[in-house]
């Protein structure tokens, strides 16, 4: 059986059949698997190491499912409910504790009931609370995640976590010396558009472990690896992986240094797209039911833009196309979204729209913000 069918999620050969049959009034995300088993076919072939997936860019289970299947087998959890939802892929499935900061009975819980050994830190007092809530550590990877320069990226992730390399050479030392495995860790950004920092980030890894005089057990290089969005070229995954791959063979690490990285957008943008229907049209204006509350809160926060494409289900558009400012579906004014979509000029209520690249960050962000909360899913094979 398919796992579409052991999903229950109902299957399309093309968006257009989908809407054609459903003719949706709220918002339908469209899986596509076959572009998630192309993302996780391209970190398993060429990256050096093993290859996480950062399960809150989108934790649908068809997506850990998809990538469980296509060979992904590590996963990067940031909360207990994540690692349960790794658990329940099966025996071989393993989840990587990640968050720099967790609760204490999250830490016992991940330790005592899930058998979690791998744990990032950037902290002391992070290092005492897991040590303490694991009985001393006995067979714990502990990874210190340092802070990365910033300014190559969508979002700046090392503003909130990661120690300064002092620090972190420190912590290093802490860990070895508590008889733990010791590993670094760092992210250069979501949507990172320079491969450049993923050389500076295990080059400052280099640097931090020579100075703690560690030897390192583990080195995670992160996420932040790009998706393709409308004005964003970024360069191609390989250019990220041999800036990785050259900067790894020039420090010294030992041979059995298990290298890692945890990427979330880079393997599932692509492989969703969503369905939304236009429900007024007032001029050059639109009014859409999904927006920035809901799954394309990424518009905002990183000022992303999308690949848009109209459908009619009765007939088809003018050619001429035409910039419209796009609200979404709640009372609040703030909810429109920055950038114009590019549309036929004769679109009308009742047509869709299909959102394309939207696998990131979409889903797992939506609120219930005015009583919406859209979660509809089928496949399209
Ligand atoms: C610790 C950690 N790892 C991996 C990721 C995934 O990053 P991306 O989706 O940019 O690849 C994130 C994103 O926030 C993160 O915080």
């Amino acid at each position: 059986m398919s796992l579409s069918a052991r999903m229950s999620l109902r299957r399309f050969k093309s968006t257009d059949a989908m809407v054609s049959v459903l003719q949706p009034g709220n918002p339908v995300y469209c899986l596509h698997p076959e572009e998630l088993r192309k993302a996780a076919r391209q970190f398993l072939t060429r990256f050096p190491g093993r290859t996480l997936y950062a399960v809150k860019c989108n934790p649908h289970p068809f997506i850990l499912h998809t990538l469980f299947e296509a060979g992904i087998k590590h996963f990067d959890a940031a909360s207990i409910p994540e690692i349960a939802a790794v658990r329940g892929l099966g025996s071989d499935a393993t989840a990587y504790y990640m968050h720099p900061v967790k609760t204490r009975d999250a830490i016992l819980t991940a330790h005592t009931v899930y058998g979690i050994r791998h744990f990032v830190v950037d902290h002391p007092d992070e290092l005492a609370k897991i040590l303490y809530e694991t009985n001393g550590g006995d067979g714990l990877v502990i990874l210190v995640r340092f802070a990365t320069p910033g300014g190559v990226a969508r979002y700046e992730l090392s503003r909130k976590f990661g120690a300064s390399p002092d620090e972190a050479a420190v912590l290093l030392r802490q860990v070895r010396d508590a008889r733990c495995r010791t590993g670094l860790a760092f992210h250069v950004g979501s949507q990172c558009l320079s491969p450049s920092a993923f050389r500076d980030g295990v080059l400052s890894a280099g640097r931090i472990a020579a100075a703690a005089d560690v030897a390192l057990d583990y080195l995670d290089v992160g996420g932040g690896f790009p998706a393709a969005y409308i004005g964003e070229q970024p360069p191609a995954l390989p250019d990220y992986l041999a800036a990785v791959r050259e900067s790894v063979a020039a420090i010294d690490l030992p041979g059995d240094c298990a290298l890692m990285c945890q990427p979330g957008r880079a393997l599932v943008a692509g492989g969703c797209s969503l369905v939304v229907q236009v429900q007024l049209r007032k001029e050059s204006s639109i009014y859409i039911n999904d927006g920035r509350y809901h799954s394309l809160s990424e518009t905002v926060t990183g000022q992303l833009s999308y690949p848009v494409r109209a459908i009619r289900s009765d007939g088809g558009f003018s050619g001429t196309m035409r910039d419209f400012t796009v609200f979404g579906p709640t009372c609040d004014s703030t909810d429109v979204l920055p950038s114009a979509f590019s549309l036929p000029d004769d679109i009308r209520e009742g047509d869709w729209i299909e959102i394309g690249q939207l696998g990131a960050y979409s889903n797992a962000l939506v609120t219930r913000f005015n009583g919406i909360s859209p979660d509809h899913f089928v496949t399209i094979e």
